[in-house]
């Protein structure tokens, strides 16, 4: 009701002074909408005057996106809530701080290559106790539990960068970034065949399940015994459906051989949420070769080696990378190598994975998916900023603010 007549208003003055006396209410608005949006929270009248004016200064709006990103809310809120999803099978945000989680949000406020989130030797820890502890998640509970007041995960002294084998004693060959982080472990080595760990980490990373990746023309030959070759005694359900993706799947699942997640004993009881890592360096666990009378002459995973089949066929799309350092193709152009670290080497280094952190920061910060044209374009060019930059986090959650900003 109020609307109509205001426009009104404000457009006889455009037309009798030529320019707009609403400017500064329209940089108040989207200072205001930069800053909700990134940290959950209004901003204070003194930072939102000075987000005012760096937009008038950079109409952009991405040295204002800058200020608000100071703000203790973007690491405390915002971070904790976008990583807490991808440490669980259930896909909750309803779930404690861990280990995933706070290193996620400390890698995007150090800067640090985002790419590293699959293969570093990187974890952050809190400076509270009780200390890291490989079995359960307490330091990190308590550390969300003394609240941001006191525990404000935007101060380097509260959490803080170490080095991953260091707290956790894994070997440094066998850390994989938040894939070998307890969190993770806990969800996705849980049980299994260590699939699971394939499949979230392609959903949480590169932004797909594996149905849209199916291709049953890849070369089967790494299809693990447990997969039946004719299910219901129909062979070509298996040639239709199940090569199509344990084809380029399983390839890739030595990278898993050897971890498994092991339950402790408290007091006599084994309990599933005191349960630890563990690394066997040349000995394959025993969850890779169960069934393996469903088809004795599949795949038996013998070592750590995985090959990315993908690499050929439609799934070439997810833009793979031909230059990185540590990168091996075989003589046929696939990417191969040992461990889950070389693993997610090849994964972070995909088109796929640059364009699956910006489109989840996108759908973070404008509450919607890059829908149309506009978006698209510009999604892209923050892709192509993202990787220029060296994959800086805070960058992309800067630029995709700005362009958010309404008018
Ligand atoms: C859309 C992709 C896809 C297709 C198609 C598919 N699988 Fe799988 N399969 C998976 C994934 C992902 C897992 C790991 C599931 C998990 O542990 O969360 C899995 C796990 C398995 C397992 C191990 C189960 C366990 O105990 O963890 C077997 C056996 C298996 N699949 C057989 C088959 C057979 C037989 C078919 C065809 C009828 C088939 N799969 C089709 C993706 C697929």
């Amino acid at each position: 009701m109020f609307k109509i007549p205001v426009l009104a208003l404000s457009a006889a003055l455009i037309m009798l002074t030529g320019q707009s006396v609403y400017a500064d209410a329209e940089q108040r608005r989207q200072a205001k909408r930069i800053h909700d949006r990134l940290t959950g929270t209004p901003p204070s009248e003194v930072i939102l005057s000075e987000m005012e004016t760096r937009l008038i200064d950079d109409p952009t709006g991405k040295s204002a996106a800058e200020k608000a990103l100071e703000d203790p809310a973007f690491y405390n809120v915002t971070l904790k809530n976008f990583a807490a999803p991808w440490t669980n099978e259930e896909q909750t945000v309803f779930t404690p701080l861990n280990d995933y989680t706070a290193t996620v949000i400390g890698m995007i406020r150090d800067d640090i290559d985002f790419r590293e989130v699959l293969s570093g030797d990187i974890i952050y820890t809190g400076n509270n106790s009780p200390d890291y502890n490989n079995s359960n998640n307490a330091h990190y509970e308590a550390l969300e539990n003394l609240g941001p007041e006191i525990a404000n995960l935007a101060d380097d002294n509260v959490l803080t960068q170490k080095i991953q084998s260091e707290v956790t004693l894994l070997d440094t060959t066998a850390t994989a970034g938040v894939m070998t982080t307890r969190a993770a472990a806990r969800a996705f080595f849980y049980k299994g065949t260590n699939r699971a760990m394939f499949r979230f980490t392609l959903m949480n990373h590169l932004c797909t399940d594996l149905e849209p990746l199916k291709d049953n023309s890849r070369i089967p030959d790494r299809v693990h015994r447990d997969v039946t070759r004719s299910p219901g005694g129909d062979s070509r359900i298996y040639l239709n459906s199940c090569v199509g993706c344990h084809a380029g799947m399983d390839g890739f699942m030595g990278a898993y051989a050897n971890y498994e997640l092991e339950f402790d004993e408290v007091d006599d009881v084994v309990t599933e949420n005191t349960a630890h890592l563990i690394y066997t360096p040349g000995t394959v666990q025993g969850k890779f070769l169960i069934n393996e009378n469903n088809f004795k002459p599949g795949h038996e995973t013998i070592d750590d080696s995985w090959i990315n089949y993908w690499r050929n066929g439609q799934n070439a799309l997810l833009g793979w990378s031909n230059g990185y350092p540590g990168l091996t193709l075989d003589e046929k152009g696939h990417a191969i190598g040992n461990g889950a670290k070389s693993m997610g080497r090849e994964l972070a280094n995909s088109e796929a994975f640059a364009q699956c952190q910006v489109k989840k920061v996108f759908k973070n910060v404008c509450l919607r998916e890059p829908g149309n044209t506009a978006d698209r374009t510009e999604a892209n060019k923050i892709v192509t900023d993202f990787k220029a930059g060296n994959y800086k986090m805070k960058q992309v959650f800067r630029d995709v603010a700005a362009y958010c900003k309404g008018n």
